[in-house]
């Protein structure tokens, strides 16, 4: 591991990694590691693709154990037919849902877990749309630890729910939305210093889900896309690989970097909507509503953070209809075979708005990141009685019978 530092995303006060609280102290700021890249060679070339191919730049001592289901190496995908229907010749999906829970969480766990670990945390906790407490209930459950997830009521898709089930961490289930569950949660882990907190205010989770990018730029033979397209929730994932670009960058690995393109839903977009009005803080919205539950976040914590990757990268926010998330995860599923669940499927309908205003060129290498997997939340199943869709029944009583339900 190079030497890295805990510093305030605003003030720049140094922090130690053994402090408790994930704001700074001084001036209240989300925390990020810095790593000094001065004059580094990297040593990774050959050692297969995956989160802790880039161990040097992710903040967890080299004799520190560290607790794995093998994270990272998701595909990235050239999606020619989806690509011809836009009229694109260059547009790729990474699938974050290949991951071992099925979700880019896993990337961030896998880090934040191990780092628990090294500062000798036994107790972890999260508040979840439900991929991060699925996550963290599978990586809390290989490394021994004891886990806690406070989840919306009723709000959470049940494959979700039935992983957090199944590694049997401790659920909490608050009578209302994400934000006031972590809300809760933060102010828990204040008074309670024996919790660890695994949301994305935690930095060191952070770093593990910044590796996306390197992935990317690997799986592009060293280059980085012009156009990078993110579902956005809470904002850590969009800014935390918009760092891992910046990082390659100053490392020499890549000349480029890419345009960052936020997306969210209509009914959850303060992020979108501060971009578009220019402003530096974002107003809540006190009562998200979205299909995609995943990302159905009205006070993002990161909020900061990815409105200056927006901005410092010369990216685009956008936000989507219901509908239009419904019918870009069809889509990808039935031209490319990728089953993504509705909040990853975001990125793909993003796309399609903002190709159709004109604001991405037709000609740039395109990466759509899609987040987690589509049985995840069989929900959507329901839309499946509409019509367009037969269930044909098959006649077994003759071959001539059964050829009618050809
Ligand atoms: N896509 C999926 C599938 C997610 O689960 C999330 C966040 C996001 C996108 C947004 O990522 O918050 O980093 O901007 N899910 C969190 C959870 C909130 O609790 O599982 P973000």
């Amino acid at each position: 591991m190079w030497n890295y530092q805990l510093e305030c995303f605003e003030c720049h006060t140094q922090h130690s990694e053994r402090d408790p609280g994930f704001r700074c102290a001084k001036c209240g700021g989300l925390l990020e590691v810095r790593f000094e890249l001065e004059g580094r060679k990297i040593p990774w070339k050959r050692r297969q693709l995956s989160v802790w191919k880039y161990r040097e730049l992710l903040p967890v001592h080299r004799n520190q154990p560290i607790t794995t289901l093998f994270e990272g190496g998701t595909g990235l995908h050239h999606c020619q037919r989806l690509g011809k229907r836009l009229s694109l010749r260059k547009l790729y999906v990474k699938n974050e849902g290949e991951n071992p829970t099925g979700s880019f969480k896993d990337r961030g766990m896998t880090v934040a877990v191990s780092k628990a670990r090294e500062l000798g945390k036994r107790r972890v906790i999260c508040a979840s749309t439900g991929n991060t407490s699925a996550s963290l209930s599978a990586y809390a459950a290989r490394a021994g630890m004891e886990c806690t997830v406070f989840i919306p009521q009723g709000k959470v898709a049940s494959g979700k729910m039935l992983q957090v089930l199944m590694h049997a961490a401790k659920i909490v289930q608050v009578k209302g939305n994400f934000d006031q569950a972590l809300d809760a949660v933060v102010r828990l882990t204040e008074k309670k210093k024996e919790f660890y907190l695994m949301n994305s205010l935690n930095p060191f989770r952070l770093e593990g889900q910044k590796t996306l990018a390197f992935e990317v730029v690997d799986q592009l033979n060293g280059r980085a896309p012009d156009t990078i397209v993110f579902p956005v929730g809470n904002g850590g994932n969009s800014s935390a690989a918009w760092k891992g670009f910046k990082e390659f960058h100053e490392l020499d690995i890549v000349k480029d970097r890419p345009r960052m393109m936020g997306i969210q839903a209509e009914g959850a977009a303060p992020i979108v909507r501060a971009f578009k009005q220019k402003r530096k803080r974002i107003r809540p919205v006190t009562n998200p509503q979205t299909v995609a539950t995943a990302i159905r976040i009205g006070s993002p914590v990161n909020a900061p953070k990815v409105l200056n990757a927006l901005n410092e990268s010369e990216g685009l926010a956008e936000m989507v209809k219901d509908s239009e998330i419904l019918n870009a995860q069809r889509e990808l599923a039935r031209l490319e075979g990728i089953f993504v669940e509705p909040a990853s499927a975001a990125s793909i309908a993003g796309l399609e708005k903002l190709l159709q205003a004109g604001q991405i060129e037709r000609s740039d290498l395109i990466v759509c990141v899609t987040t987690g997997h589509g049985l995840k939340d069989p929900s959507v199943a329901n839309s499946f009685q509409s019509p367009g869709y037969t269930l044909n029944i098959g006649d077994l009583s003759s071959l001539t019978a059964l050829e009618k339900s050809l």
